[in-house]
């Protein structure tokens, strides 16, 4: 299964994907997107020999617009896309031309502490400062809405003796480097399927 992965930053997931073992015979990554250019992301795939792509939502000499993009992921026969930590908004159109096909990460249990501003450090603070005890990593389905589609899979982490929010962001990024490839195995192994809207993933 060819994959695409769309990052803007540092690129720790888009890591976990390419190590894990149990994806190596399954999945290839064949494109990593990003809105930035000089991301850090970009220097872990042009290790492994990776196709990056720069995006933008507006007309740019060094940078792709989503129409174009979606011609190339076209010719590379992308099946799944994955978003880690990808910080701009997909246009409608783009999400529709792979429906059901675009999955996402957040670093926290949705539906809490999601939506328009949620991403990065502001979830983290936002889970500090409601003194939950509970936060998590949650992968689930785009559609044209912030962190609104069908819930894949979650896993959840006690963070009731932390004393910062940068200590609840290092607890979750562990388990989003185990939930993600947990999640794309299970895709690539078409074990994910949905009965009456839930999200089933099958052993
Ligand atoms: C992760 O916490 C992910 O859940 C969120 O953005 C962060 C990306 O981190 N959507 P990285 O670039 O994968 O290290």
């Amino acid at each position: 299964m060819n994959l695409a992965v769309f990052v803007s930053g540092r690129g720790s997931n888009l890591k976990a994907l390419i190590d894990a073992e149990e994806l190596k015979s399954l999945i290839n990554i064949v494109a990593v997107v990003s809105n930035k250019s000089d991301c850090l992301a970009f220097e872990i795939a042009k290790k492994k020999s990776i196709d990056c792509f720069t995006v933008s939502n507006e007309v740019s000499s060094n940078s792709l617009l989503f129409t174009d993009l979606l011609e190339i992921f076209l010719e590379k026969k992308i099946s799944l896309i994955v978003l880690a930590g990808f910080l701009k908004l997909i246009p409608a159109e783009f999400i529709s031309s792979f429906e059901g096909k675009i999955i996402n990460i957040h670093p926290a249990l949705l539906p809490s502490f999601g939506g328009k501003g949620m991403f990065g450090m502001n979830v983290h603070k936002a889970v500090f400062n409601s003194s939950a005890k509970i936060s998590g990593a949650t992968v689930h389905f785009v559609d044209s809405i912030y962190d609104n589609g069908l819930i894949i899979s979650q896993e959840a982490v006690d963070i009731s003796d932390v004393d910062s929010y940068e200590e609840i962001a290092e607890r979750v990024l562990n388990i989003e480097h185990k939930l993600l490839p947990f999640t794309v195995k299970k895709i690539a192994e078409n074990k994910i399927v949905i009965i009456n809207k839930r999200v089933k993933i099958l052993d």
